[in-house]
């Protein structure tokens, strides 16, 4: 699968190693930075990443920052994108299974390097079990349509 990642300068850490994780199980990885740990805005990073999928140009995506929730917050901005703030196992798996989350979003600062590299296999193998969750994320687009960039 075609994967973009970001991060901020508190995920940084993780993303290397979420990365290398990805490659080894086969996937492409779309980089989209930051590249070290200077000081930097997670909002940049989450739109880059987020843009990739909302366009389609990637599948999934993955946005790391100190608690993932800058990250989620901002990628659900932008349309089509379903983010899931994950620091456990439990939460990665439902958020594919009921929620078809397009981009996961870690906590670099909540979840050690053993446990961010078990919600990223877990989150990228479990499929999404459709049903009524389909038509779930159905009402969820209306919304988004009606809604979008505008505030009530
Ligand atoms: C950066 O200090 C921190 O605020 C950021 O990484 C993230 O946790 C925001 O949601």
């Amino acid at each position: 699968m075609k994967v973009a990642l970001g991060c901020d300068h508190a995920g940084f850490g993780l993303k290397e190693l979420v990365s290398a994780c990805l490659r080894e199980a086969g996937h492409e990885v779309l980089d989209q930075g930051t590249f070290s740990e200077s000081s930097c805005d997670y909002p940049d990073f989450a739109e880059r990443v987020a843009r990739l999928v909302s366009a389609g140009e990637a599948e999934r995506g993955i946005a790391i920052c100190g608690t993932g929730i800058g990250m989620a917050m901002t990628a659900n901005k932008l349309p089509g994108v379903r983010a899931a703030a994950c620091n456990d196992i439990y939460t990665a798996r439902y958020s594919r299974l009921h929620n078809d989350a397009n981009v996961l979003a870690l906590g670099a600062r909540v979840v050690g390097p053993g446990v961010a590299e078990e919600i990223v296999r877990t989150w990228m193998e479990t499929p999404f079990e459709g049903g009524r969750h389909a038509r779930r994320l159905e009402r969820l687009a209306e919304i988004e349509g009606q809604h979008g960039g505008r505030r009530p």
